[in-house]
């Protein structure tokens, strides 16, 4: 059903013969922000590209330093530097894989201009103490995507439509959302070269334009995402039920959670891994190395940041996803208990 509906989609902007921001994308802006309760949303080409767009809007730059997660995907602290700005490494609070506020207040300096929190594995992060630093916050909700609980501490949101993200693009897709219209105006400035009127460049930004092709899909399956978020939110409170039993630590529900990954932390996570690969259940490890030991961010060394890297070694993501089902959920879950046995 959702297959037809998208292939007409696609068809009607292929014969529009516009390929490129449009209404389509103007119209996934609105929707998205009633969904999310902003009032400004600006569709850009990645989630990576709407972190770039954030920072740039408030100015991030040479010589700033931005506070982030150890544990998130490279692009929460990619983007800082790729600004000249340094990304400043806090640790994670062990129950929730998110920031940790206290270890990030801590590394707070006279240049700190922003803090990222990353809302991981679609877990809004606690943010009541950022909140009181009065700096800039971008939360990074690449993973969050139609959860009820984004925007309460950030000034900006940033969202992902990589394919496999609880929304999905055909391709990369991304979106900035704001309840402040400055910082918003300022986005979608940088979002076309600076330019306004065109070819008259007020800053240097970049082309980090929606493809008219991901906003029309975008806007089809987006009528499906409260049912697949809803079906994620069963499928983990199932796994909580039938690996309650097990050796694994399970990640518990939280208000917002839209259980992009359900992460559990298992004891011999890399012979489980492969256990379960022989019986065909595909897992993953989110994420094998944390940022501050990241090669291209030289500088810290290992034991710095510990509860990062406990987690990096004892992760393991089982599948989620809505498809699966009731008998998949039970195969995972018997899997894992006859590895443990
Ligand atoms: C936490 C986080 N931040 C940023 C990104 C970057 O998004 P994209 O892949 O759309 O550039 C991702 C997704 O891959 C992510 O998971």
């Amino acid at each position: 059903m959702i297959g037809t509906e998208i292939e007409a989609a696609v068809r009607r902007v292929l014969e529009g013969g516009h390929y490129i921001m449009g209404e389509d994308v103007a119209a996934l802006e609105t929707e998205l922000a009633a969904d999310h309760k902003h009032p400004h949303a600006i569709a850009v080409s990645s989630g990576t590209d709407a972190l770039l767009a954030a920072l740039w809007a408030l100015g991030i730059g040479p010589g700033d330093e931005v506070i982030t997660t150890a544990m998130s995907f490279f692009a929460t602290a990619g983007a800082a530097a790729r600004l000249g700005a340094t990304p400043v490494f806090a640790d994670i609070d062990p129950s929730t894989f998110n920031l940790d506020q206290g270890s990030a207040i801590s590394r707070i300096t006279p240049r700190t201009k922003a803090i990222i929190p990353v809302h991981l594995f679609g877990r809004v992060a606690d943010m009541d103490r950022l909140r009181e630093t009065g700096i800039p916050i971008i939360e990074d909700a690449a993973q969050a995507v139609g959860s009820s609980g984004l925007g309460t501490g950030g000034k900006l949101v940033t969202l992902s439509f990589f394919p496999s993200k609880n929304l999905g693009a055909a391709g990369d897709a991304g979106m900035v959302l704001t309840s402040d219209p400055e910082l918003a105006d300022r986005v979608r400035l940088y979002r076309t070269h600076g330019s306004r009127p065109k070819y008259v460049h007020h800053v240097v930004g970049a082309n980090l334009r929606m493809d008219t092709l991901q906003a029309a899909i975008l806007r089809v399956k987006r009528r499906h995402l409260a049912t697949w978020n809803e079906q994620r939110r069963s499928n983990a409170a199932t796994y909580r039920e039938l690996l309650a039993a097990t050796p694994l630590m399970l990640p518990a529900d939280a208000a917002g959670h839209v259980w992009h990954h359900f992460v559990v932390r298992a004891p011999k996570r890399d012979e489980l891994r492969a256990y379960l690969r022989e019986r065909e259940i595909e897992t993953e490890v989110y994420y094998p190395l944390p940022l501050h030991l990241q090669p291209c961010f030289p500088g810290a060394k290992e034991g710095d940041l510990p509860e990062a890297e406990r987690a990096s070694r004892d992760v393991l993501a089982l599948p989620v996803h809505p498809d699966l089902t009731p008998a998949q959920l039970q195969y995972v879950a018997e899997s894992v208990t006859s590895f443990y046995r």
